[in-house]
């Protein structure tokens, strides 16, 4: 079969910031610099959701792209759009906002939503020049 993949992309705005309860101030400022900044600071984040499959010979599809634009909107947008990341998805309560534990995150929340007969990928654009890329556990 020839396996093609399809990609929607997506965005939200979200603020963050990265740090460590149990590091000092200091310390978290030289590990995350101004990413730790107490008073967070914003991204407006790209993401790219790439599903991997079968054409389905019936429709000429991998899969509809109105299913996949709407669980993103669902499932992604509509949980970190105009969001404080740290205090407002509990996703992050205990794991620092980094893009790539971001990517993870989406990745997880997409995963049970997309049958097993699917890849599934993430990339999130943090900035135009900063990106990271999951495409599930090892
Ligand atoms: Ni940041």
């Amino acid at each position: 079969m020839n396996k093609v993949t399809v990609s929607r992309k997506a965005h939200f705005n979200a603020a963050h910031r990265l740090y460590r309860k149990d590091w000092s101030d200091a310390k978290n400022e030289e590990i995350f610099d101004k990413c730790s900044n107490p008073y967070y600071h914003g991204h407006n984040y790209e993401l790219i959701v790439s599903v991997s499959g079968d054409i389905d010979p019936e429709t000429g599809y991998v899969m509809d792209m109105k299913f996949l634009k709407d669980l993103i909107k669902v499932h992604i947008e509509d949980a970190f759009d105009h969001k404080n990341l740290n205090e407002q998805v509990p996703e992050f309560a205990t794991r620092i906002p980094t893009a790539e534990n971001m990517a993870v995150v989406i990745w997880d929340k997409l995963r049970p939503h997309i049958t097993t007969a699917y890849e599934l990928s993430v990339t999130l654009y943090e900035t135009p020049r900063n990106f990271v890329q999951f495409s599930g556990p090892n």
